[in-house]
């Protein structure tokens, strides 16, 4: 790999022994892949702060500054971690206080994880604790290199800002931090983000359900391919879109998509293929909407449903606001819980405009910070959830061995308030 002089100086030790150790680590991570060179980068997203019995035990030896050598930098050493260099944030990470007797979450997770907080807040990541960091105030402009994690954020920031991202790791976004670079290679590089397949809908792809369900069929026929999207959409808002591109990463492993006309690397069907012959379409028709859904609905036997979860990923204020019209005045069946996931910054919104109140008097939650995805956890006793996200619906069974039903936002309120899965197909 070149290095230009300013690296080459980082990676000798000219900036102390953490910058030395991530220039390192990128450049054995660049060599692996391929990558000729690093580009600067000013925007990464990365993660510190989830707690993990491996972070314990090594802040417990030596403090934040041994985890962080050892899990985001890979060496040995123990370093003194000084202020990141680059602005940086971190992802979703584990519940926080606001879990506490809603699920059996480990005190000793949320007393190591604000401990991480203050450690690495004071080393400038701003602590924005969410898988979409472009809700809240983490937006790149079109082309920007960035260094982030998380699939459904590098999917939307790849496709629908235009900035450039590979899938990191906690490793390379801790050295990218540290150093403002990251390899040069993967969709940092224009031609690597042309379209390769066509998908064509056949079917109106109109809401956030039947783009959630439309992403799941693009991933599962993609999968890591670069789909370009044709055909009866209407035309999808944020909301629909992070849910469009969570299920192309769940189902595949998508990390850029095209829709001529509305992403802004694809004026046109032949642009978002760059003049190179359009390929024949894979379609998506009625019969294929109904398989996707019967998918991901194969986890669900039993209608009694006594979890409902909405926010994956984490809600937009118009999804809480919505979610809080459909509860005003009503009331959750006793036994069943409701949790709305979303970004911290948000819940401050939600709080000022009512809707957590109108959320929490029909016996719902709105939490913040993680998942149950992320976080493992669950309301006790939980055997069969219901949601409106395809990306959860996909995995939460496997992870807690749970029965799972997939629909809309209005028929999981509904199955919470009356403890009865009552779903279908529209
Ligand atoms: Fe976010 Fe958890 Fe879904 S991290 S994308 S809410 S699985």
């Amino acid at each position: 790999m070149r290095l230009t002089d300013e690296e080459k100086s980082m990676r000798d030790g000219a900036e102390g022994p953490a910058v030395a150790a991530a220039m390192d680590l990128l450049v054995r991570y660049g060599e692996a892949l391929g990558a000729e060179r690093l580009c600067d980068t000013r925007n990464v997203a990365g993660t510190m702060t989830q707690p993990s019995p491996v972070k314990a035990r090594l802040v417990e030896e030596g403090g934040w500054a041994k985890s962080f050598s050892v899990i985001n930098l890979d060496s040995d050493d123990d370093i003194e971690i000084p202020r990141m260099k680059v602005p940086m944030c971190q992802l979703q990470h584990g519940f926080s206080a606001d879990v506490r007797g809603h699920a059996p979450y480990p005190e000793a997770s949320i007393v190591l994880q604000d401990d991480a907080e203050s450690y690495f807040s004071d080393r400038g990541v701003n602590i924005l604790a969410t898988c979409t960091p472009y809700q809240v105030g983490n937006l790149p402009v079109r082309g920007e290199h960035c260094a982030w994690m998380e699939s459904s954020a590098v999917v939307y920031c790849n496709s629908v800002l235009g900035a450039r991202t590979n899938c990191e790791g906690t490793a390379s976004t801790g050295a990218a931090g540290l150093t403002g670079k990251i390899p040069y290679w993967g969709n940092h590089i224009p031609e690597n983000r042309i379209g390769t397949r066509l998908v064509e809908a056949r079917v109106d792809v109109d809401g956030f359900q039947d783009w959630g369900m439309f992403g799941y069929f693009v991933g599962d026929a993609v999968q890591e391919e670069r789909p370009v999207i044709s055909g009866r959409w209407a035309r999808p808002d944020l909301t629909d879109l992070k849910h469009f591109g969570a299920a192309t990463a769940t189902a595949g492993g998508v990390e850029i998509f095209h829709i001529p006309g509305l992403t802004p690397e694809a004026v046109s069907l032949e642009g978002a293929f760059g003049g190179r012959p359009v390929p024949e379409p894979i379609v998506y028709g009625e019969r294929e909407r109904r398989q996707v859904y019967e998918t991901l609905n194969s986890q669900g036997s039993s209608t009694d449903v006594d979890f409902v979860l909405l926010g994956c990923p984490h809600a937009s204020v118009d999804q809480i606001a919505r979610a809080a019209r459909a509860l005003e005045g009503r009331r959750i069946k006793d036994g069943v819980e409701l949790w709305i996931m979303t970004p911290r910054a948000l819940r401050s919104v939600a709080d000022r405009n009512g809707y957590t109140e109108t959320i929490q008097r029909a016996g719902g939650q709105l939490l913040t910070d993680s998942c149950p995805a992320m976080s493992r956890v669950a309301p006790p006793g939980t055997r069969v959830f219901a949601s409106d996200s395809a990306k959860q619906v996909h995995y939460l069974p496997a992870i807690l061995g749970i029965e799972g039903w997939f629909g809309t936002l209005e028929e999981c309120v509904d199955a919470a308030i009356t403890g009865t899965w009552r779903g279908e197909l529209a």
